[in-house]
């Protein structure tokens, strides 16, 4: 940041860079001595989301326009186009020092010639304090000319749809992988705002899971190890579950505002150099909590407790999710065998439908 003092909590500011070369950037350092840095984002872009030299970019906000209280800024998102995630800084995280020989090639031959940062100003009563007090935070790259024989990527797994008041819900997704190259996952990150309690993402290999990577993200929202070494191959699927919790009186949607939530996992892989631009699409998205995601449609088998149940419960959240699912089945075929049984020749109310099939069926509210 060149030298920023936000007044407002809770304020995202992002400035961008143009990369006028190629470079291999092999390592990421985090600038955030002075503490006041809750989280830092350094992105790709093909183009930034303003061309002032601050703009606030609070998270993906729906709208473009000036921020009231925080007037002094465009409000813009990171990336006009092109947006690709390359390194997250939260809470004392160490610097990412990229494996042996994997570097992400920035610049116009990777059609990312802007990198832009973003940096969430939390808590900022010491820059109300004192008025002077400017900061700097930011994420140092340690890049090179030389290419490397590997080369970096982010693969991002998301889902809409809505948490209803008072649940548990799963959010899922799965995509085929459709690259010609294999993916060599080696660090994941999870994203979810504050209704999320577990995220975590596998490899799906016909009917055997592998985890890559399982994390609480109401903990510090870096790029963490995987927990598998699982190369995705052409042939394999992707799948990813959010486990959210909505303890509130109101359902909660996948949107683009704080208020809202995500469900996000985010893998970190590598491929040979001298297959860029071979691994595929690296989004997968699935809608309406991915009720319509096949890899998920049967409860798979290895997807282990860790990962459907909320930590700290001994909820068996799993046992009660394939229940539902089942009764959804149920409901769903004798919806079927109504529609075969019962030919009307005049059009009943619901109410005597119901009466005649189920004779012993007690009085029912609509
Ligand atoms: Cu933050
Ligand atoms: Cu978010």
């Amino acid at each position: 940041m060149p030298g920023v003092s936000p007044k407002k909590e809770d304020t995202y500011l992002c400035t961008a860079a143009k990369i006028d070369d190629v470079r291999y950037i092999s390592a990421f350092v985090p600038k955030h001595e002075s503490g006041h840095a809750h989280h830092i984002i350094l992105t790709g872009c093909t183009e930034p989301g303003s061309t002032d030299k601050i703009w606030n970019c609070g998270e993906m906000q729906a709208t473009s326009g000036v921020d009231k209280s925080n007037a002094k800024y465009k409000v813009a998102p990171q990336c006009a186009s092109g947006t690709r995630m390359m390194y997250a800084y939260a809470m004392e995280a160490p610097p990412l020092t990229l494996p042996e020989g994997v570097t992400f090639g920035v610049g116009e031959k990777f059609h990312l010639p802007y990198l832009v940062v973003q940096v969430h100003y939390k808590n900022t009563k010491d820059f109300k304090k004192d008025e002077t007090l400017k900061d700097y935070s930011g994420v140092k790259i340690v890049y090179q000319h030389q290419p490397s024989p590997k080369l970096g990527g982010i693969h991002l797994s998301l889902t809409g749809g809505v948490i209803p008041a008072h649940s548990v819900t799963y959010m899922e997704t799965s995509c085929a992988y459709n690259g010609r190259t294999p993916l060599h996952p080696f660090a994941f990150r999870t994203h979810t705002h504050s209704h999320g309690r577990v995220v975590s993402g596998y490899r799906v290999r016909g009917k055997q899971w592998t985890l890559i990577g399982v994390g609480n993200p109401q903990l510090p929202q870096m790029f963490y190890p995987v927990n598998n070494s699982a190369t995705v191959r052409p042939g394999d699927w992707v799948a990813a579950r959010c486990v959210m919790e909505n303890n509130d009186d109101k359902d909660v949607a996948i949107g683009a505002t704080q208020k809202d939530e995500m469900c996000n996992f985010y893998i970190m892989y590598w491929i040979k150099a001298e297959d860029f631009g071979k691994d595929g699409e690296q989004m997968c998205y699935s809608d309406f909590n991915g009720l319509n995601s096949e890899a998920w449609a049967t409860e798979p088998a290895g997807v282990a407790d860790l990962s459907s149940t909320i930590p700290g419960t001994d909820k068996m959240f799993r046992e009660f999710y394939k229940e539902m699912r089942n009764a959804e089945d149920t409901m769903d075929e004798l919806a079927q065998e109504m529609e075969e049984q019962f030919e009307p020749e005049e059009e009943p109310t619901f109410r005597e439908d119901i009466d005649e099939l189920y004779p012993e069926a007690g009085p029912l509210d609509f």
